[in-house]
C-alpha cells in the first residue's frame, strides 16, 4: 500500500464483549509486531446493541493478559452502515453473524465479509460463543481467533507488503 489508505479489519461478532474484542486485540498484537501498525486501521464490533459501551468480558481479558497483549480499554459498540464503507475486511466469528451482516451490508460490500476462521487451516468454521462458560471456553476461543489472525496477516503480508521484513 504505497503511501495509500489504512487497510481497514473489523472483526464481528454478537455483543463485542468476548470474541471480536479478542481478535481485535490479537490482530492488533500481531501487526505491531510486525512494525506495520501505522498502516492498518484495527476495530471490533457486535451486531446486536447490548453491551454497547461496557468492556470486554474479564476472563477474555485475562485470556488475554496471559498471551501479552491488553484488550482492557477497549469498549463495545454495535455495527453501522459507515464501518461497511470504511472496513476492507469484515471479519465474522460464526455463521449468525454472517446472516446478521449479509442482511444488511449494502451489495457493493458483500465481498468484504468472511468468517475469521477461514484463514486459518484447523478446518473449523465458527469461534463458538464463549459467553456462557467458563475460562476454558474463552481459551478455546483464543486459540481459534489466533490461527485466524495469524493466518489473516500472512494473506494481507503477502498481498500489501510481499517485500517486508520485520
Ligand atoms: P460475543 O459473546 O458475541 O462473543 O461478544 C456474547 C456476548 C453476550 C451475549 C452473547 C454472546 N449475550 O447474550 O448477552
Amino acid at each position: 500500500m504505497a503511501g495509500s489508505k489504512k487497510i481497514g479489519v473489523l472483526f464481528v461478532c454478537l455483543g463485542n464483549i468476548c470474541r471480536s474484542p479478542l481478535a481485535e486485540g490479537v490482530f492488533r498484537h500481531l501487526v505491531i509486531a510486525e512494525g506495520l501498525e501505522k498502516h492498518f486501521l484495527i476495530d471490533s464490533v457486535g451486531t446486536s446493541s447490548w453491551h454497547v459501551g461496557e468492556p470486554p468480558d474479564e476472563r477474555g481479558r485475562e485470556a488475554g493478559l496471559i498471551a501479552g497483549f491488553d484488550i482492557g480499554g477497549q469498549r463495545a459498540r454495535k455495527i453501522t452502515n459507515k464501518d461497511f464503507e470504511k472496513f476492507h475486511y469484515i471479519l465474522a466469528m460464526d455463521q449468525t453473524n454472517i446472516r446478521n451482516l449479509r442482511q444488511r451490508v449494502p451489495e457493493e460490500h458483500q465481498n468484504k465479509i468472511d468468517f475469521l476462521l477461514n484463514h486459518s487451516a484447523s478446518g473449523i468454521q465458527e469461534v463458538p460463543d464463549p459467553y456462557y462458560g467458563g475460562v476454558d471456553g474463552f481459551q478455546n476461543c483464543l486459540a481459534l481467533i489466533t490461527e485466524g489472525a495469524e493466518g489473516l496477516l500472512e494473506t494481507l503480508m503477502v498481498k500489501y507488503f510481499p517485500d517486508h521484513r520485520p
